[in-house]
């Protein structure tokens, strides 16, 4: 999950990285307020929206006074930053840059580490940095069983070219954005700019965080994050139930065990709905214990979807054996009742599939059609998806 700017800053004061006051406003009234209550003569009025490069767009604007902020925020808010509409924007205390740094660490897939990357130029594009001028950007290997300890972090400042006297003063910063790096479990910790004020403080202006999804069960209060308002209302509803479900926008549920064997429906069935000019509508994954309920549970979500018109039941019996998931199935079609209204295409394989195909035989559900073959499936409900 990518984190909006000011979640960010709250992170960082919470272990202690050095910020300035910042308070988020939904209307441009609430902006003025904020003003008046950071008090500083210069405030900034930053558009809080999960994309870069903000400040180019027009969504970072310097205000003088309250009434400024307030008619500076009436111009971000609702603002357009390359497709993210602009609903809050934050009142940040100004400041007085000397200079501009960056500083982030990120989670190294390839080489199984975390990296450290910094610069005594920060402020402009990072990107165009690393392409023009490489060796502007210290990268650092940090291991993940000592992070940025002191050592460390002197490694990094020296690396990144910083001068004795400002490199002694970012050496505290590194060791503190390293705290919400591993306290917080994040995959990614931005600060672009980290700045020096004109009396010589280090203060972190921006900040990128991404956590890592995968350990949210270490961090209750990381539910408070995410931005419900945003969330597809179908995904959110999957993740309710506990259900493996990606959103697409074709017209062609999908339920299937295994994520390899659902990726590989949802080619089979793009593949057979070319023709028909139909799309795979979702991923679902109902994993190893194909139980009724989740059956049921994975039907109500993928029926909610007002764009799907048919829906592919592509299950491989293992563990569960075809006569489980079959039970399942029927289970979900009673349960569901009415609500069940659009057709289902079923291909059962693998353990017990003789005695699960008779299950769904003598049920003989009138939305229900049976397949032999992935592919006669695929092709079956493509059909059906088109109207056909
Ligand atoms: N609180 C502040 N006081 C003074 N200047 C600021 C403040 N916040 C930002 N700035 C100035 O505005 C510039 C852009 O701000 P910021 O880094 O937050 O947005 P951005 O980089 O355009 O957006 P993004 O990081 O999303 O690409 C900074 O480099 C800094 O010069
Ligand atoms: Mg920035």
């Amino acid at each position: 999950m990518d984190l909006f700017e000011y979640q960010a800053r709250d992170l960082f004061e919470k272990h202690g990285v050095p910020v300035l006051p910042g308070i988020v406003a939904e209307d441009p009234q609430a902006a003025k307020a904020a003003a008046e209550t950071i008090g500083t003569p210069v405030v900034v009025v930053k558009a809080q929206v999960k994309v870069g490069g903000r400040g180019k767009a027009g969504g970072v604007k310097i205000a003088k006074s309250p009434e400024e902020a307030e008619q500076k925020a009436s111009e971000i808010l609702g603002m357009d930053i390359k497709g993210h509409t602009v609903h809050r924007v934050m009142i940040a205390g100004g400041a007085d840059i000397a200079s501009e740094y960056y500083f982030s660490l990120l989670l190294d897939r390839a080489n199984r580490n975390y990296l450290a990357m910094c610069s005594v130029e920060g402020g402009m594009e990072i990107e165009q940095l690393a392409v023009e001028r490489p060796d502007a950007l210290a990268r650092v290997a940090v291991d993940p069983n000592t992070g940025i300890d002191e050592a460390k972090a002197k490694e990094i400042v020296q690396a990144a070219g910083f001068d004795a006297e400002t490199g002694a003063k970012v050496v505290p910063v590194l060791q503190k954005l390293w705290d919400v790096y591993s306290a917080e479990d994040a995959t990614l910790v931005e600060v672009n700019p980290l700045v020096q004020t004109g009396s010589g403080e280090i203060v972190a202006l921006d900040g990128k965080v991404t956590l890592d999804d995968n350990a949210e069960f270490r961090h209750p209060d990381h539910g408070d994050l995410v931005d419900t308002a945003s969330e597809d209302p179908l995904e959110a509803k999957a993740k309710a139930l506990d259900l493996n479900y990606v959103k697409l926008d074709g017209e062609v549920g999908i339920i299937g065990n295994g994520a390899g064997l659902v990726m590989s429906t949802l080619d089979v069935v793009a593949y057979a709905g070319e023709s028909n000019g139909v799309k795979p509508a979702n991923f679902l994954d109902i994993g190893g214990g194909a139980s009724a309920e989740v059956m049921a549970n994975g039907l109500d979500v993928i029926l909610g979807d007002e764009q799907v018109s048919a829906v592919f039941v592509n299950v491989f019996g293992g563990i569960t054996a075809c006569d489980a998931v079959a039970n399942g199935i029927v289970g979900a079609l009673q349960k569901l009742g009415d609500a069940a209204t659009k057709p289902l295409v079923v291909r059962l394989d693998g353990n017990n599939v003789e005695e699960g195909r008779k299950i769904l035989a003598d049920f003989a559900h009138p939305l229900v059609t049976q397949a032999d073959t992935m592919d006669g499936g695929a092709a079956k409900v493509a059909e059906l998806a088109a109207g056909k």
